[in-house]
């Protein structure tokens, strides 16, 4: 790789690979690697700086992840993040001990120099530790701290090592642009990587993957697998088949829409409705359900594929499926994306290829861009590959996705109607497992309760619940309740992710 690279050296945070996207953002290449990477490996890029991730652990455990202690004396640029910032600390003798902060902090900046160059006295920051450095060798200048946290920042007095204890990586952090960008120009970095470079890339893997082969595409007309078949169509053309597993959890029409979005591809509709339901007769648990449908489609597409001679399966995993899969030693499994976790230990392909898989869904939208796909995929809201079946709480039965897709239609008519629509990143409805008593015409009614969930995300991996005008909200609520019989009450979803995740199950 002849581009300046800044490594990202992975500790297991949730939001590790967003600091490698802020990078890229700023037209550096940046790569997210194991945090044990050696420094002879390290040697095989063109590395102009170094970034330690955030992490869950405790660094001053022994069973910690652990950096190559070698790597710090490269005299490449460093900067730790979080975890990072505690490592570094901790390497060079400082203390650790317990000190918490969650969420906006104000963070005082006692010296605006190197990283925090330009940062004025007082910046809101977002920090996520339990851990503080308590203090550092003689060697380090504290750069800024905060309430509960004495040294916040830092930087080494004569090596090009630097450490911030809040996150500059997530939105919240207001300036946090700024600190890579100083970062950057610390690092000598010259800006001269672009989006059309990884395009490139990706077609030319998924070519040497697949070689002479022939593969199926598991497309879902959402953006990921639109992008992902139109990467491969490049790199292998009608080698590659796009198979459309109806598992009956789709919204209104929207098979017909794909079908009619790639009609000028081999396509192939597989009626899987009886077959998904039967599978998830008397299943409660989300994280089995998932995993159930995830098995399905895989055992599905092992049999499209034997029919048309196909040895490999590409999907359009993105980073965030797979970071909340759990794929990572040191990160917490949050839920079971179908499309990573779900897919059973043996299957019966030659490898599968995920040319997306380190891409965040705003990157996504921006290759699809570029790519020339039509306007209606591009801006379609995301929607999980096991469809409405996560958003039927507990068991899934014909009737209750009957009664989520009609209130799903409602919830999209109405947003449709407003400007919302281009500021929301999701909205949709939940079928709750909770009965509640209603009226109806006079008469006692007992049906279902309604959740509406709309939020406002630049990437998914953090939500906020969108402050939706009440009018809309009533308009929603009073057609779900007219139109849906079972129907009686509907309540709005009013929290943030974190602490919930985006959808309910
Ligand atoms: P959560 O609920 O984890 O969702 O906050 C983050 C984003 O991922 C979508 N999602 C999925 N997408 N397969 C998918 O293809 C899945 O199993 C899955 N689960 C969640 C969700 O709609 C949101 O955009």
């Amino acid at each position: 790789m002849s581009y300046d690279t800044i490594l990202v050296l992975d500790f297991g945070g949730q939001y590790a690979h967003l600091i490698a996207r802020r990078i890229r953002e700023k037209g550096v290449y940046s790569e997210i690697v194991p945090h044990d990477i050696t420094p002879e490996e390290i040697k095989s890029f063109n590395v102009k700086g170094i970034i330690l991730s955030g992490g869950p652990a405790c660094v001053i455990n022994e069973s910690s992840p652990k950096l190559n202690p070698k790597i710090l004396e490269m005299n490449i640029p460093i900067l730790g993040i979080c975890y990072g910032h505690q490592l570094i600390a901790h390497m060079f003798g400082g203390k650790i001990g317990p000190g918490k902060e969650y969420g906006a902090t104000y963070v005082v900046i006692d010296k605006p120099v190197d990283i925090l160059s330009g940062l004025s006295k007082r910046e809101k920051v977002w920090m996520s530790h339990s851990d503080s450095v308590l203090s550092i060798p003689e060697e380090f200048e504290v750069l800024a701290h905060s309430k509960n946290c004495p040294i916040a920042a830092f930087k080494h007095k004569n090596k090009p090592i630097y450490g911030v204890q809040w996150h500059p990586e997530v939105i919240h952090t207001i300036k946090g642009g700024l600190i890579f960008t100083n970062f950057i120009s610390i690092c000598n970095c010259q800006a001269n990587w672009k989006m059309e470079n990884l395009i490139e890339r990706m077609i030319e893997d998924v070519r040497n993957e697949i070689g002479n082969g022939k593969a199926i595409i598991a497309l879902s007309g959402g953006i990921d697998s639109s992008v992902a078949a139109a990467i491969a169509s490049r790199a292998i053309g009608d080698r590659l088949t796009a198979v459309l597993v109806d598992h009956g959890f789709m919204r209104e029409g929207e098979i017909e829409s794909i079908k009619n979005a790639f009609k000028n591809m081999n396509l192939i509709v597989v009626d899987a409705k009886g077959r998904f339901f039967e599978k998830l007769k008397g299943v409660f648990d989300p994280e089995l359900k998932r995993k159930i449908i995830g098995e399905e489609f895989v055992r599905v597409f092992e049999e499209v594929s034997k029919e048309i001679g196909a040895e490999f399966l590409i999907q359009g995993t993105i980073y965030p499926d797979r970071i909340e899969s759990g794929f990572r030693r040191h990160s917490d499994k949050i839920k079971s994306h179908h499309n990573v976790a779900g897919i059973p230990s043996r299957v019966k392909f030659k490898k599968i290829v995920e040319p997306l898989k380190d891409l965040y869904k705003d990157e996504v939208r921006k290759i699809a861009l570029m790519l020339g796909l039509p306007r209606e995929i591009v801006h379609r809201q995301p929607f999980p590959g096991p469809g409405l079946a996560v958003r039927v709480i507990g068991e899934v039965t014909e009737e209750k996705i009957d009664i989520i897709r009609k209130a799903d239609r409602i919830v999209r008519e109405e947003i449709e109607r407003t400007k919302l629509k281009d500021k929301l990143w999701q909205y949709f409805a939940v079928l709750t497992n909770v009965k509640s008593t209603g009226v109806k015409g006079d008469v006692r009614a007992y049906g279902y309760v309604i959740a509406i969930r709309a939020v406002e995300s630049a990437e998914a991996m953090t939500a906020n619940f969108a402050r939706i005008p009440y009018k809309i909200l009533e308009r929603i609520s009073t057609r779900i309740t007219n139109e849906i019989p079972e129907v009686v009450r509907v309540v709005y979803d009013i929290t943030h992710k974190p602490p919930a995740t985006i959808e309910w199950e």
